[in-house]
Order: structure tokens, then C-alpha cells, then sequence
């Protein structure tokens, strides 16, 4: 059919090709007289019309039948590829129609649908405005986002929403392809953990033959071991879990980690470069090879143009001058806080200012607020006070996309004697539960490169990218505080 619709000429021809097409998705069917119904199949490549008309082959109960078939029905017809009479409009195949002779349903979908697709197609209310507020006047309210999260099924058929599938799988395959050629190897790391992770609270428990295991927070320590293994470069790409009860607009409790980890030679500003460069790759690809799909969808939210910085200038900023920025605007910040959200924003809008991009990078981390296996900078190790263990900054760095964090890494601590120093001394650490971590130490035992790497959140980077208000709208099939179904 595909052929027929590129040679319209031959549609012409009177009586034109007769087709059998299976698996037609109907958006539209209607009666609209005893004697004749339209039909509108569709999906997300094609749109095209079609007229059942009462005939000598066709029965008026067939016309009768054919105009009410469900919306998303799933139909098989046999039917005759005409040029109509008259243009349709908003049809993606607007120069054909079908005149169908047998339609058979294969698959009837139920005639009230819990949400429409068109619903789909347009944005969700923003939190803080009831729904009826910002639909224009005489247009449908729009639908919330947990009524279409409940329905992800028909909700992921709009348009917009699989060119968001499409473009998380564009980000893993340009992630991939671009550590590929710079001599990483996929890894596979345990999901199911005999220890919690990174010692914090955050860890789901799970029952394990009468035993307790946790859902890896992270694949952190794995891919670790695997640099201690001779495995010099690795990444991976799996799901992450994080039982912590934060509902906001950018918090999972299961995502998918884009994770890597890497020896180093001489120092891990390589890596960054490295990272920095990787993600103006994924940037340069969504913008060239998925400007349909971005556009699509970033209509819906109105969403500005992301700003992305010139090869090899992407700000680095250390930690301490991103606080003297932010004091500069007037924000009260201590030496050694994070960040908060709000702190976060602002610093974004101030470096769009400065540096006039949306993608940067926060260098040094103080001690206090990265994990106990980060390095410390090398001026912290040179003056360290055992009295106040934890006063100084690391190797750590974390990247930003429109004043949020979209990826986090650091240099790790490959001694494991300074290591188990570390964990006593860290304030996330003040019962530390060494046995849990025996196999994690001991990897640095047995002789490790020094080793650098880093964690991106995939729908992160999705919702940043595309301006989306909400995480779970470009999440599949969503996991949060209050959701663990569909
Ligand atoms: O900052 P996080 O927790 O860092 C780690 O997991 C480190 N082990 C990574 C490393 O190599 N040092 O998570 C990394 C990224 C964040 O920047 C964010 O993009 C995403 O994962 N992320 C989340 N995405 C959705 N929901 C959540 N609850 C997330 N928490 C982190």
C-alpha cells in the first residue's frame, strides 16, 4: 500500500488498486446516513480517510456496522484506493481515501475509553491550577496526569508520547555508541544485594530464602569492583531503586541509570572531559537526528529552546564559586552546604546569564555532602585535621541541564585501608556496618587504578530536555511513593 500511496496517479485510475490492509487502528468511525459511513484509521506514521457506501456487494448493515466500530479498534479491510472528491484536511495521507468492501474486526476496543488519545496529545494541568482553568474556553478540560498514568496503555499512543519513548531510546543508544567507540564494555551488575549499597537509608528490602536482600540503590560499587577486575572502562544501563518518599515532579522510585566508570592516568578532570563531551554527543544527536520528535512535544509544554554550550566550553565550575555566585544574587548559603532546589534553579538561571548555556558542570564538592568513598581534593588530603575530619572539598562533580542535576560522579577513594578510615569518620557512617561492605574493601585490597566515573538519571535528561513539568511523563510505566501499577 505504502507504493500505491507514494504513486497517487495510479489512484486515479477508475476502480484503483483493490488492498487488503490488516491491523488498522480506527480514530474515528461514524454513520452518516442509512447509506453511507466515514472512517478515519490512524496511527502514528499515517492518517487516512475512508467511505463505506451501500453497493450492490456492500449491505446497508454492513455500512450500519462499519460506522460504529469503537475508536482504537484494531480492522482488517478489503477496500478500493480512490483520489476523493473533495481534500480532506488534517490527514497525514490527504491525497487517498479508501473505499472499503469488507471490514472485519479484529480487535474491538470497548466503546467508552477511561481516556482518549487526543487527551494524550495535549499537556497536563499544571499542579497548582485546577484542569478546568486552563483549558481555552469550549475546549475539554485536561486530564490529570495520574487519570492518564492510570491508563499508560492508551495514554503512550499519542504521538507526542511515543516520540518521548523514542528519544529515551535515542539517549541509550548515543550514549552507548559513543562509549563503544571509546573502548568501554557493557557490564551487567546484581540488582539484588546482600548489603544496602551506599550504607544509606533509602534501599528497598526484599525477602531472599529466609534471608534479607536489598534493591541496588546503584550499581556504584559494582562497577568499581569491575575497574579492580581489569575491566578498565565500563558502563551500564539499568534500572536504579530508591525507596525514598519524595513526591515531587522529579523524583522515581525506580529509574534507569545510565552509569560508567573509568581508570584514569593522570587525573580526573579526564573523565569529566570525557563525561562533558559524552553529553554534548547526546545533546548534538537528539537536536540532528530527532528534531521532529523534539519539536512535537516541546510545542505542547511551550517550552523554551535548550542552550547548549560550545564544544570544549562547557563551564566547569568549582563548588566555591558557584556559592560566591549565588551569594553575589543575594541567596545565603554556608561554605559547605548543598544545594538546595530552589539554590539549585537559581544558580541555573544565573550561569544562562553568564555563560548564555543551559548545560554546565559543578567541580568540588564539599566532604560533608558526597558519599564516604569520594576523594578528597588533593589541598584537603595536604591539610587534614583529624579533629574535624570532614572540613575540605573532593574530586567529586555532579552536571547540570536547566538548573537541575542530571548526572553525579567523583573520583573514588582505591585504597581500602583510607576507605575503612573514611567510613568511620563520614557523618552518613556513624555505625557503620563494615561486614556489609567486606566485598566492596576488599576489591582495593587486591590492587585498583585510580578510577573515576559517573550516574545519569535517563528520564532526567528526557524531562529536562523536552521541558516536560512532570518525570513520569517520560517515564514507560512510572514507579513512585503512590504508584506501583500499572
Ligand atoms: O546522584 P545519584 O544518586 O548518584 C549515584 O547514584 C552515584 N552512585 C553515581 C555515581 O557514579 N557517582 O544519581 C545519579 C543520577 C542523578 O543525577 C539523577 O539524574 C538520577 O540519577 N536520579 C534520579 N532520577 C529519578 N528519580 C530519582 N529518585 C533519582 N535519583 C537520582
Amino acid at each position: 500500500l505504502e507504493k500505491w500511496f507514494q504513486d497517487t496517479s495510479k489512484a486515479e485510475e477508475e476502480g484503483g488498486p483493490q488492498v487488503v490492509i490488516s491491523s488498522l487502528v480506527v480514530e474515528n468511525a461514524r454513520n452518516q446516513s442509512a447509506k453511507l459511513s466515514f472512517l478515519t484509521f490512524s496511527d502514528s506514521n499515517y492518517s487516512i480517510q475512508a467511505v463505506v457506501a451501500a453497493s450492490e456487494t456492500v449491505s446497508r448493515q454492513m455500512v450500519k456496522f462499519s460506522g460504529s466500530v469503537p475508536t482504537e479498534s484494531i480492522v482488517q479491510v478489503h477496500a478500493v484506493v480512490k483520489k476523493p472528491n473533495e481534500p480532506v484536511n488534517s490527514t497525514s495521507i490527504k491525497n487517498l481515501e479508501l473505499h472499503i468492501k469488507k471490514i472485519y474486526v479484529v480487535s474491538r476496543a470497548i466503546s467508552q475509553l477511561p481516556v482518549q488519545v487526543a487527551d494524550a496529545r495535549r499537556a497536563v494541568p499544571s499542579e497548582d491550577a485546577p484542569a478546568e482553568q486552563e483549558a481555552s474556553q469550549g475546549e475539554r478540560p485536561l486530564v490529570s496526569l495520574n487519570t492518564r498514568l492510570d491508563n499508560r496503555v492508551i495514554d503512550l499512543r499519542a504521538e507526542q508520547n511515543q516520540a518521548i519513548l523514542d528519544i529515551k531510546d535515542g539517549v541509550v543508544r548515543l550514549f552507548q555508541e559513543f562509549l563503544w567507540a571509546r573502548g568501554f564494555k557493557l557490564a551487567q551488575t546484581p540488582k539484588m544485594l546482600g548489603a544496602a549499597t551506599e550504607g544509606g537509608a533509602s534501599v528497598f528490602e526484599l525477602g531472599y530464602f529466609g534471608q534479607k536482600a536489598f534493591l541496588a540503590q546503584s550499581p556504584q560499587f559494582y562497577k568499581q569492583m569491575l575497574v579492580s577486575a581489569r575491566r578498565k572502562r565500563v558502563m551500564e544501563v539499568g534500572p536504579v531503586f530508591r525507596a525514598e518518599n519524595s513526591n515531587t515532579a522529579r523524583h522515581l522510585t525506580e529509574f534507569t541509570g545510565l552509569d560508567m566508570e573509568m581508570a584514569f592516568e593522570e587525573d580526573y578532570h579526564e573523565v569529566i572531559s570525557l563525561l562533558e563531551e559524552l553529553m554534548l554527543h547526546i545533546f548534538d544527536g537528539l537536536k540532528t537526528q530527532y528534531k521532529t520528535e523534539t519539536d512535537l512535544v516541546r510545542t505542547v509544554y511551550n517550552v523554551p529552546e535548550f542552550k547548549l554550550p560550545e564544544a570544549g566550553k562547557v563551564p566547569r565550575i568549582p563548588f566555591w564559586e558557584a556559592v560566591a555566585m549565588l551569594r553575589e544574587a543575594g541567596v545565603e548559603i554556608g561554605d559547605y552546604d548543598d544545594f538546595s532546589t530552589p539554590q539549585e534553579k537559581r544558580l541555573g538561571q544565573l550561569v544562562l546569564e553568564k555563560y548564555g548555556t543551559d548545560f554546565y558542570v559543578v567541580d568540588k564538592y564539599p566532604l560533608e555532602v558526597r558519599p564516604f568513598y569520594t576523594m578528597p581534593s588533593a589541598e584537603t588530603l595536604a591539610s587534614y585535621d583529624p579533629a574535624n575530619p570532614n572540613k575540605g572539598y573532593t574530586n567529586s562533580y555532579d552536571f547540570f541541564m536547566r538548573g537541575q542535576e542530571i548526572m553525579s560522579g567523583a573520583q573514588r577513594i582505591h585504597n581500602a585501608e583510607y576507605l575503612e578510615q573514611r567510613m568511620k569518620e563520614h557523618p552518613s557512617h556513624a555505625n557503620p556496618k563494615e561486614e556489609g561492605f567486606k566485598d566492596y574493601i576488599d576489591a582495593f585490597r587486591y590492587g585498583c587504578p585510580p578510577h573515576a566515573g559517573g550516574g545519569l538519571g535517563l528520564e532526567r535528561i528526557v524531562m529536562l530536555w523536552l521541558g516536560l513539568p512532570n518525570i513520569r511523563l517520560a517515564t514507560t510505566f512510572p514507579r513512585d511513593p503512590g504508584r506501583v501499577r500499572p
